[in-house]
């Protein structure tokens, strides 16, 4: 079964892979939701959890999803399937692979809903709704949207439209170039609105409050969620780096390429975390802790009072969609990827079938932003529930068990042979931490936050 290369093909280079890692890690997670949860929790001691969750559970485990996906080369469920075998371990160590399928299409059927958010933005931002906008307007123009469901599943069908046609024309091409063109842009329009925010917001507020540590702030759940998002950030725990793994050149270094790209999320999720708050403290009527509108309310607020900011704002939301884009279609890939592998299905219908499933169960999600507000789930509405589940449960168990297969269960000779390009050192310092530190980091973390959370 296993050969150097797969049956779905492999990156051109290192450098590829980087691209198509990153342009899978960078996206709403960063601009949309890391701000506003951090805002929900307090600011800076969130932050400081986030960036150590990032560095000692994040990073170790991302190292050890590509060595993984390398090693099996083929969809996250048959690479476990065909390492457990070669390995004589018990088929359980399977469930790897199907959890991974399960959360990213959960995430899938949200995520366009929030992606859809961004493409209506486009055109208002174009057709001068947030011209000189106050901050109470700009947020009952984000409050119109969410009450008018034909709205949101129509931006909703149209992004998750997007994300089939690249998965069904293959990942290699379409977007890869997209992300290498694309996202340098992005990057400087938030550093654009940083510029803003230094000028025209509060910025000595929004900086201090992403890091000054008040510790009062910090909660059980709030570490929870902090951890669930290093995973969700990364693209981990869900098989999608795995699966861009197993397209991974055989000699390429997987320490310092993991390295690349957990830094450059970092910084972009930061960034945006700048650019945003200054705007939040500088007007009154929007609280920090908001929740999913924060930055569909501030960012018209500075776009719509900087000279030109109207383009750049259309312009700002195109690139948005772009970065979810190209994290959409990491979560559909592996699902895609083990269809076709062992069900004979065709891509074409594989991707329909999975697109119209996160489609069907995305309209939860509509409606829990108007009819279904009220309708709660252990105190979560429909779109709550969901990301709390996939990020808090189930991306953080995934990521814990691939620590343990990796650090416990393998052949300490194959996880070696699989990173003979990594220096001893490196090597070593990996193994403790993925041995010791994730796995014990991630389990605490879990066992209080749901604990708090529940009691
Ligand atoms: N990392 C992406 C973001 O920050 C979302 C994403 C893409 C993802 N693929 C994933 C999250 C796999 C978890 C697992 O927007």
């Amino acid at each position: 079964m296993n050969s150097k290369r797969g049956i779905h093909g492999a990156w051109s280079s290192r450098w590829t892979f980087i691209l198509a890692a990153t342009g899978s890690a960078v996206g709403l997670g960063n601009i949309w939701k890391f701000p506003y949860i951090a805002g929900e929790n307090g600011g800076g001691a969130f932050v400081l959890v986030y960036l150590l969750c990032i560095l000692m559970v994040g990073m170790p485990i991302m190292m050890a999803e590509v060595m993984l996906g390398r090693c099996g080369r083929h969809s996250p469920i048959n690479t476990m399937r065909y390492l457990t075998e070669k390995a004589g371990l018990h088929g359980a160590w399977n469930a790897i692979g199907w959890l991974g399928v399960v959360a990213g299409l959960m995430i899938l059927s949200y995520y366009a809903v929030i992606a859809g958010w961004a493409l209506h933005y486009i055109g208002h931002m174009a057709s001068g709704t947030f011209q000189g906008v106050s901050a109470e307007k700009a947020d009952s123009i984000f409050n119109t949207l969410l009450a008018d469901r034909n709205t949101l599943i129509f931006w909703q069908t149209i992004f998750l439209l997007l994300t089939v046609t690249v998965v069904i024309g293959g990942v290699t091409k379409g977007l890869g170039v997209a992300v290498r063109v694309l996202m340098p842009q992005l990057f400087v329009l938030l550093v654009l609105l940083l510029v803003f925010g230094y000028q025209q917001g509060d910025f000595a507020r929004g900086f201090s409050f992403l890091f000054s540590f008040n510790y009062k702030a910090l909660t059980w759940e709030g570490v929870l969620e902090a951890l669930g998002h290093a995973f969700f950030t990364l693209s981990l725990g869900m098989g999608a780096i795995m699966a861009y793994g197993a397209y991974m050149p055989e000699h390429a270094r997987i320490g310092r390429t993991v390295v690349a790209v957990g830094f450059l999320d970092t910084l972009i999720a930061l960034v945006a975390g700048l650019a945003i708050f200054p705007i939040v403290f500088a007007n009154p009527t929007i609280e920090p802790g908001s929740g999913p509108g924060l930055m569909f309310v501030s960012l018209p607020v500075a776009f719509g009072n900087m000279p030109g900011g109207l383009l750049f704002g259309s312009v700002f939301f195109v690139l948005v969609t772009l970065a979810a884009w190209s994290s959409a279609i990491s979560l559909i890939e592996p699902a895609v990827a083990y269809l076709v592998e062992s069900r004979n299905f065709h891509r074409i219908t594989a991707n329909l079938l999975l697109g119209l499933l996160a489609w069907v169960v995305g309209l939860g999600s509509v409606l829990s932003f108007n009819v279904w507000s009220e309708s709660l789930i252990a105190g979560f509405n429909f779109f709550e529930f969901m990301d709390f589940l996939t990020s808090s449960v189930m991306l953080p168990l995934t990521g814990l068990f691939i620590a343990i297969f990796v650090g416990w269960i393998m052949r300490p000779q194959s996880v070696r042979d699989e990173l003979s390009d990594e220096s001893d050192r490196v090597f070593w310092l990996w193994r403790i931490i993925v041995r010791y530190v994730s796995p014990l980091a991630v389990l605490v973390v879990f066992v209080m936050g749901i604990y708090k959370t529940f009691s």
